[in-house]
């Protein structure tokens, strides 16, 4: 169910609500809003503080059942010291959304003291992130064991019309992470590279965008020979999506966003392991991040021209599937060899990233679960960062850390280039192992055009194979929030 985010005024005594969840910091006493529901609650609020029952630490929690009048349940949440309240208060917010979630409380009022605009949009931001669940494919539990999903929550400010502004742009923010994390999770034989098409065209018709779809005849007529190898194993029909959002100057040059649209990745003909595979459904998380991405800035209305560009096929082996030691040309008229079909993403991505360049583009990012050495190098924590352009990789990183999406940069140097060196043919598509993420870059840049160009490695970021402590296993909505905050940036 999707989650209804309203502000609330910052009077909590008399609250009539499910549940209140008051977010303190490591040692913060209560503030006067707090006061006249401590009295409500005969004292049971500073009690539990003096007694250092509850002491305000990161993911604390300490649940307590209200009065007969005021709020039926109250749950103290701490937010630990941070250096960062907004990243503090996304965090308890998709905490406190996913304890109330499994209380079934329905609704929930969230207070934290003094609210900017920023700090309530990350905390209306963490709220819906936290409610957010997959059900599509899940028969529900019998009536009388259901719990209420969380549909409503009200964040409470002294700064009301700072909250509204927040709760407005969270909105619009959480709206695109739950598309991405949507499909994300959907699997494979439902999320097909034409379901991200529709859904595409959906995304056009609700906001006005431009949605030009091109399949397998297109891509031959444009020369995708490496777009195209990768969907030689498949009969399904290969897609490359361009969504177009003018919010700009008429002739302002566009932000270009672009997502590897893996629906499976199985290895093709360099197969994987059977453990684990299943994983694979989510190696279109980064086309999963432009379609949330495009969903969030159309809603922001930000005055900033951007296309979403998405290359989706499924990587499958067959007799007809391409094959190591094959050699394609790509449209960009380079030719590759191929040693790993299992290095598939960057071959979708070169002719994807030659096609960018017909919108003359301003930058390009791209976001891809790309490289298995990613993980290795940055585990869950950070994606890697590489780009053409050293002011754009910082404007993607400073995007990153604003949302809560951290990245870290690795180096693109001229040595690294050795490691794709063909025999045969301009350029190899697999390095081995060694420096896996940087050759996979590097092997990138050959196709970003003469435009300033970050990539962006999600495999370790856009979903988690365990349960965290503010999602479920699965998807995490990386990237969506790095590229709305760089367009967001653009708009000045
Ligand atoms: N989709 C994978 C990368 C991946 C691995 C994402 C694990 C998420 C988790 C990509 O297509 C791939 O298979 N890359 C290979 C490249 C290698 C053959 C050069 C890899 O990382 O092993
Ligand atoms: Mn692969
Ligand atoms: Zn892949």
């Amino acid at each position: 169910m999707k989650l209804s985010l309203t502000s609330g005024p910052a009077s909590l005594g008399a609250l009539d609500v499910p549940l209140l969840v008051l977010a303190l910091g490591a040692g913060d006493g209560l503030d006067a809003a707090m006061t006249p529901l401590d009295t409500t609650l005969g004292g049971a609020l500073s009690r539990s503080i003096e007694r250092r029952d509850f002491r305000g630490g990161r993911d604390e929690t300490l649940h307590m059942v209200g009065n007969t009048s005021g709020p039926a349940r109250v749950m103290l949440l701490g937010l630990g010291k941070p250096t960062d309240r907004t990243s503090a208060l996304r965090r308890a917010g998709a905490l406190a959304a996913r304890q109330a979630s499994r209380m079934g409380s329905g609704e929930l009022s969230f207070y934290a003291g003094a609210l900017t605009t920023t700090e309530a949009e990350a905390l209306a931001v963490g709220l819906a992130a936290g409610a957010w669940e997959y059900t599509d494919t899940k028969t529900p539990p019998p009536v009388d064991e259901r719990r209420a999903p969380l549909a409503r929550a009200t964040i409470h400010g002294a700064d009301i019309a700072a909250v509204e502004l927040g709760v407005v742009s969270g909105s619009a923010i959480a709206e695109g992470h739950a598309l991405a994390r949507t499909l994300g999770m959907m699997p494979g034989n439902l999320c097909t590279p034409e379901f991200l098409a529709v859904t595409a065209r959906d995304i056009g018709e609700r906001h006005g965008l431009r949605v030009t779809v091109l399949g397998r005849p297109e891509m031959e007529a444009l020369k995708m020979g490496s777009l195209l190898c990768v969907a030689q194993g498949t009969s399904e029909d290969p897609k490359l999506i361009a969504l177009e959002y003018t919010g700009g100057a008429k002739d302002a040059a566009p932000v270009v966003l672009v997502g590897k649209g893996l629906c499976f990745d199985s290895g093709g003909i360099s197969i994987k392991p059977a453990q684990g595979m299943e994983w694979m459904k989510f190696d279109m998380c980064g086309a999963a991040g432009v379609l949330g991405a495009m969903e969030s800035i159309a809603r922001l209305g930000l005055k900033v021209n951007v296309v979403g560009l998405i290359g989706s096929t499924t990587n499958m082996p067959s007799d007809t599937a391409f094959k190591p030691g094959d050699v394609v040309q790509s449209m960009s008229g380079k030719f590759i060899e191929i040693i790993n079909t299992d290095a598939e993403g960057r071959l979708v991505l070169a002719d994807v990233l030659s096609y960018a360049s017909r919108y003359k583009p301003a930058a390009v990012i791209d976001a891809a679960t790309l490289t298995g050495s990613c993980v290795i190098a940055l585990g869950h924590s950070a994606s890697g960062i590489l780009g053409n352009n050293a002011a754009l990789v910082q404007e993607v990183l400073g995007a990153g850390t604003r949302a809560g999406e951290p990245g870290w940069e690795l180096p693109m140097w001229d040595d690294y280039k050795e490691l794709i060196k063909s025999d045969v043919a301009d350029i190899r598509n697999s390095g081995g192992r060694p420096a896996g993420t940087i050759s996979a870059a590097l092997f990138l840049a050959e196709f970003a055009g003469d435009f300033p160009w970050v990539h962006m490695d999600i495999a370790g970021t856009a979903y988690s194979e365990s349960e965290l402590t503010t999602i479920p296993r699965g998807p995490t909505g990386v990237p969506v929030g790095t590229f709305v905050e760089f367009v967001r940036g653009r708009a000045g």
